[in-house]
């Protein structure tokens, strides 16, 4: 039930800090260490490279994941599109662990893979939503994301779930690799919670830059650099797929490979800026498009926001600003599509989960 809301999305949106608490609650134990089924641990630890396969937004969960399970595990990690993958299958590691990201669990590309790789006999884990699913039966272990019921056609708490989920695997994975860590991924995860629920108080604010960025245009860009550029697509997706505004998102450094050609005379470009080690890259690029008359909307992190960046996301763990950065790119896609006057929850053309191929 979306109870006072007047969409599932919304209320969907203000669910997530909830569902990150629920998380951390949920693989932690009295002792505060990790509560992960032994047999994950064992998979992770034993694998040579991960294959992430997912669709969609949960594919770009998987991006973010994937600077985790580098940066965070050392194991290599490939990401791939379920349906892409099974024609364009690439050259598989000798111990091979698959990863099926799925909020749903039933679709049908992930599924197919799923079914392949199975005939190869590697061993599978699915993150998903719902435990009792095809992708959950199927596989060999699964982590459920406890997002709670997902009604809304537009994906949003899953995202931020999957994420979580990824980054305690990880960090777990680490410790069982015997890697020293310098932060606790769990207080870690609680100061993302808190920023995002102050993120979902600034509805208002969020509400008029829509309206002063997006009203009228028919394109939007979103650029960003390192893990700013996965949210940026995810932005990109949100708000095509709910406004129906054509809407693209790219590394900062392709724009003068090609898509700087699009920017003209009030372009809206929505520029991700929470990275400090690649701040100034961003920022060129900030400044390249406005030279070319765009009407750009910097989200930039506080501690090292600049005067003039239209938005700042209170300070969160380098590696988990995703989890904030996607709630105001969340919130500017809806508010984009209810002033379009589209249907929020259901969009056109589009069905909550794709169970063909
Ligand atoms: O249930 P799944 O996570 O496997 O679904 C994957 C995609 O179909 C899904 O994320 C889709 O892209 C959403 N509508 C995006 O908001």
């Amino acid at each position: 039930e979306k109870g006072t809301y007047p969409h599932f999305m919304l209320k969907e949106v203000d669910e997530q800090p909830f569902v990150i608490r629920k998380i951390i609650q949920e693989y932690q134990d009295e002792d505060d260490r990790i509560k992960l089924d032994p047999e994950v641990r064992e998979a992770m630890k034993e694998c040579d490279r991960i294959y992430i396969i997912a669709a969609g937004t949960s594919y770009h969960a998987g991006l973010v994941g994937k600077q985790f399970l580098e940066k965070i595990s050392g194991i290599p990690t490939e990401v791939h599109v379920a349906s892409e993958f099974s024609y364009n299958m690439p050259l598989l590691s000798e111990k091979p662990l698959f990863v099926f990201i799925s909020q749903s669990g039933e679709t049908a590309d992930s599924r197919s893979v799923l079914v392949q790789t199975k005939k190869l006999g590697h061993p599978a884990l699915t993150l998903t939503n719902v435990p009792g699913s095809t992708l959950s039966r199927e596989a060999d272990y699964t982590l459920h994301l406890h997002a709670g019921p997902e009604i809304a056609v537009a994906s949003t708490k899953a995202y931020t779930a999957q994420i979580a989920v990824l980054a305690i695997l990880a960090v777990d994975t680490a410790r069982a690799k015997g890697i020293e860590l310098e932060f606790d991924p769990m207080q870690e995860l609680g100061i993302a919670a808190n920023a995002m629920e102050a993120l979902t108080d600034q509805k208002e604010e969020l509400e008029n830059l829509t309206r002063e960025y997006l009203s009228t245009t028919r394109n939007c860009f979103f650029i960003g650099r390192s893990i700013d550029h996965y949210v940026g697509v995810e932005g990109a997706l949100k708000l095509k797929e709910i406004s129906y505004i054509q809407a693209e998102g790219f590394a900062g450094g392709e724009l003068k490979h090609g898509t700087i050609a699009l920017i003209e005379e009030g372009t809206p470009v929505i520029a991700l800026a929470t990275q400090e080690s690649v701040s100034p890259s961003i920022r060129g690029n900030v400044q390249e498009v406005e030279a070319r008359g765009a009407n750009t909307l910097t989200i930039s992190m506080k501690g090292i926001e600049e005067e003039g960046d239209e938005f700042a996301i209170p300070k969160v763990h380098d590696l988990l600003t995703p989890l904030a950065t996607v709630i105001p790119l969340q919130l500017i896609a809806y508010y984009a599509a209810l002033h379009r006057d589209c249907d929020v929850d259901k969009p056109r053309n589009l069905a909550k989960s794709v169970t063909v191929e």
